[in-house]
């Protein structure tokens, strides 16, 4: 290991990772489903509970004034993290799908018949059905980026696709089924040459690149807690200030409102007209402790790390009979989808669960991509920055292990 980048003393952070599953040492690769929590961010939510526990915005007592400085202290953070120009365009949400579906309903009074959104072929069904339910709505029609056989999206397709009915594009930026990292720069570009928004799902690209949404110039950007080791149930929408005032308020409810009579209902400015009801507050709170860990370890640090994990583990599965790896672009994070064999992907799983070592199994909830490549689902394997080599070294012997009792 270099000597910047300590793994050792870095999984001392995480208190899960020194556990066994079924009488093995834990190896957990399934990161992009859910990123493993440091204890600094386990404690920001016992301090919460056992400190300062009171509902924010609404009391005058101490335990509320805390609890609301703790929790708009995170939004800045969050703010600072994605350099978005204000705190007011950062938005808590329960995590990305929260996010795409409050801006997809935002859109409906925008759009009309003949109106186009664009959507790439590598998406997560949560950046797919809440656009396919407001084209059912408003009569807009649902266009696709197709993708190549590296998993790739073909940007001279999306260059046809492009035109003056385009209103909204949305598209990852990097694929949870294959790691694929897309040119989302020139996505957001060209989308804006004909005047359509663009909507970034970040859930995978954020535990791995820091993304900067002025630079990027991205109308909007989502990203869930959980996979950036911070809790469940918690996520953030960057919206451009004038294009969150366009849209209408998702939720209705306390919190969001100016002024409520039965006659006509005023709203909040943002960021509150889009936060309706009882926030998760404590989660907020971590969220914040979460992107300070992270950004104390370094960005630039953990993706120059993981990217030797996944160039380590990519030679050590190509060394595997039938191994077939999905997604092989070179600018990819430190996800790797394969299958082996006819060996269905369910059966690996178990076997490999067996042995203490965690991987996703099956479609990934990006259908279209299974049906693409023409297979049911892979086995996904996706590693962090507290993982290392030596269980890379477990889990592929334990893969072949698996495939010779299977095959
Ligand atoms: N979207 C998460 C994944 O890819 C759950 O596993």
């Amino acid at each position: 290991m270099s000597k910047e980048f300590d793994v050792h003393r870095i999984r001392k952070d995480f208190p899960i990772l020194s556990r066994s599953v079924n009488g093995h040492p834990l190896v957990y690769f399934d990161n992009a489903a859910t990123s493993q929590t440091p204890q600094i961010v386990i404690d920001a939510i016992v301090d919460y509970y056992c400190g300062y526990n009171a509902n924010i915005h609404r009391g005058v007592h101490a335990l509320s004034q805390e609890a609301t400085d703790a929790y708009e202290q995170a939004r800045y953070k969050v703010q600072k993290h994605f350099n978005a120009k204000k705190a007011h365009e950062i938005i808590f949400t329960s995590g990305t799908t929260h996010g795409i579906n409050l801006i997809a309903n935002g859109f409906e009074s925008l759009l009309q018949k003949g109106d186009e959104l664009i959507v790439s072929a590598l998406e997560h069904h949560s950046n797919i059905v809440p656009w396919q339910m407001l084209c059912e709505r408003t009569g807009a029609q649902l266009r696709v980026i197709p993708m190549d056989n590296d998993g790739a999206l073909i940007m001279n397709a999306y260059d046809e696709l492009l035109s003056e009915r385009t209103k909204l594009v949305f598209t990852n930026h990097v694929s949870n089924a294959l790691g694929t990292i897309n040119p989302i720069e020139e996505i957001i570009e060209k989308a804006h040459g004909v005047g359509a928004a663009v909507l970034i799902d970040g859930a995978q690209a954020c535990p791995h690149i820091k993304p900067d949404v002025q630079a990027l110039d991205v109308d909007f950007y989502v990203a869930s807690a959980h996979k950036i080791c911070g809790p469940t149930g918690v996520g953030v929408l960057y919206g451009k200030e004038d294009w969150l005032n366009k849209l209408p308020p998702y939720q209705g409810g306390g919190e969001m409102i100016a002024e409520v009579t039965f006659e006509k209902t005023t709203y909040a400015d943002l960021p509150h007209k889009f936060e309706a009801g009882t926030p998760n507050i404590a989660g907020g709170i971590a969220f914040g402790v979460a992107l300070d860990y992270m950004n104390a370890i370094g960005f630039n640090e953990i993706a120059s790390y993981e990217d030797r994990l996944l160039q380590y583990a990519t030679k050590k599965l190509q060394e595997i009979d039938g191994l077939i790896i999905y997604g092989t672009t070179s600018k990819k994070t430190a996800v790797i989808s394969f299958n082996v064999g006819e060996v269905h992907p369910y059966d690996i799983g178990t076997i490999l669960d067996k042995l203490g070592i965690a991987v996703r199994t099956g479609h990934h909830c990006a259908q279209p991509i299974m049906d693409f490549f023409k297979i049911p689902g892979t086995i996904r394997a996706s590693f962090s920055f507290y993982n290392t080599e030596e269980e890379i070294d477990v889990f592929v012997n334990g893969l072949k292990r698996a495939v010779s009792m299977l095959s």
